[in-house]
């Protein structure tokens, strides 16, 4: 699914070199389903070309508030869009627009509409930095709009700060985040993050290398579309929403009882986390000491398999509950996948080999295959793992 399908766009252009990035940004949104109009600040044009907008935008460009057939283009494209994004935002935009000032078209539109309003700021750093911008930026983030902060990198001219426009993807987020499809509203879905850890002593563990990247990537794109998620997590997760709530845990017993429990209320399990198959037996009360000869030995014991506790407990639920596994593999990933999806008993098993460099534990790409339970399936190639948890959440939107 697209995930600005139907969704109205004015896209405004402020003049500053990274205006050239606007026009993968339209292209990009117009990809994801959205209708795009460009409103293109005089100065934008020293940058970029009108060409290049009426070839790629949905509609024609709005240069000036009296060249067009429309006697009050403002009032009309105000009314009409979802959501004005402007990329880049440069210190003009955003002081006019923190004082209702409306001197051109783009000015005039933000004023002139009840939508989101959407600024990608981008300048230079000592303009970023400066009292005048840091105030305006306030005032208007006071006002409830929203400002995506500038990265910090290479800036025109070789100078290196915080003042480059945020990542295509950024942008493109808090733009499904503000408007896009909310196909999940009213769905709770539990995610399991992260790597359990069991302990050997008070100070030891044995863990593993899950960042929480691929759970957290899974959580972010649920909000998005509008469902309640608990994360039941071994990582701190840097999201906050009113529709998120998160259970911190440790260990593997301690995951699975607050999975259990939060299933119970819940329309669907994403179990993302890398859970531990044993845990010690009985893991010493103080911490273990170094001596000639002394040498632990370690008895293990296993961990109960949360998600076949979980598929086994769902059958007694009288509502639709969809289990989601993941499965890391190294070696034969589909035919290991397809055998461990018919083992847990799940709907849907996202299979992903970490065994290669790209796609490892803590990566920051993934590549899987969705499989389901009738025996289909879905490859996604390699992306970011935001990417692969758009589509494990589509996959789970289709069963839902
Ligand atoms: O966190 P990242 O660094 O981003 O990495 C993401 C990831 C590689 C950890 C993630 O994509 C992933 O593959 N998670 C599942 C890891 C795993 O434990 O796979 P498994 O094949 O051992 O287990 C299969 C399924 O059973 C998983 O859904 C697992 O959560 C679940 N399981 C496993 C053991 C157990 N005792 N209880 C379980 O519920």
């Amino acid at each position: 699914m697209k995930r600005l399908e139907g969704v109205s766009l004015a896209l405004g252009v402020g003049g500053g070199i990274a205006a050239y990035k606007a026009v993968e940004l339209m292209r990009r949104l117009i990809d994801e389903g959205a209708t795009v109009t460009p409103i293109l600040t005089a100065n934008s044009l020293n940058f970029v070309g009108l060409t290049t907008f009426r070839a790629l935008g949905s509609n024609e460009p709005i240069t000036s508030l009296f060249n067009g057939d429309s006697p009050i283009p403002h009032t009309k494209i105000g009314q009409g869009v979802d959501a004005v994004v402007v990329a880049p935002a440069t210190a003009d935009i955003l002081s006019k627009f923190a004082v209702g000032s409306c001197d051109d078209a783009l000015s005039t539109i933000l004023v002139s509409t009840d939508a989101k309003v959407i600024l990608a700021a981008a300048m230079h750093k000592e303009m970023w930095a400066h009292p005048a911008v840091v105030e305006n930026v306030a005032t208007i983030r006071r006002r409830g709009f929203v400002v995506i902060d500038p990265e910090h990198g290479i800036l025109a001219g070789g100078d290196v700060g915080f003042g480059r426009l945020a990542a295509t993807e950024v942008v493109i987020d808090s733009v499904v985040a503000e408007v896009g499809s909310k196909d999940l509203a009213g769905k709770s879905v539990v995610v399991t993050i992260g790597g359990t850890r069991e302990a050997i002593d008070p100070v030891r563990f044995i863990g593993n290398r899950s960042s929480g990247k691929q759970g957290f990537a899974i959580v972010s794109a649920l909000l998005d579309r509008g469902a309640s998620v608990v994360a039941v997590s071994t990582v701190e997760l840097q999201v906050e929403s009113p529709r998120l709530e998160v259970v911190r845990v440790e260990s593997a017993l301690e995951m699975d009882g607050a999975t259990r429990r939060s299933c119970e209320d819940a329309d669907a399990l994403i179990m993302c986390a890398a859970v531990a198959d044993y845990r010690v037996e009985t893991p010493w009360n103080s911490k273990f000491k170094r001596g000639s000869g002394n040498v632990p030995e370690l008895k293990l014991v296993e961990n109960p398999d949360i998600l076949a506790g979980v598929v086994s407990e769902s059958k007694k639920f009288s509502r639709k509950f969809i289990t989601v596994g993941f499965a890391a593999e190294t070696d034969d990933v589909e035919k290991n996948g397809r055998l461990k999806i018919a083992k847990k008993g799940c709907d849907i098993l996202v299979v992903n080999d970490v065994s290669k460099e790209e796609t490892r534990f803590g990566s920051a790409d993934n590549e899987v295959v969705i499989l389901f339970a009738d025996g289909s399936s879905r490859f996604v190639p390699l992306a970011p793992k935001r990417a692969i948890a758009i589509e494990v959440v589509n996959a789970l939107a289709e069963r839902l």
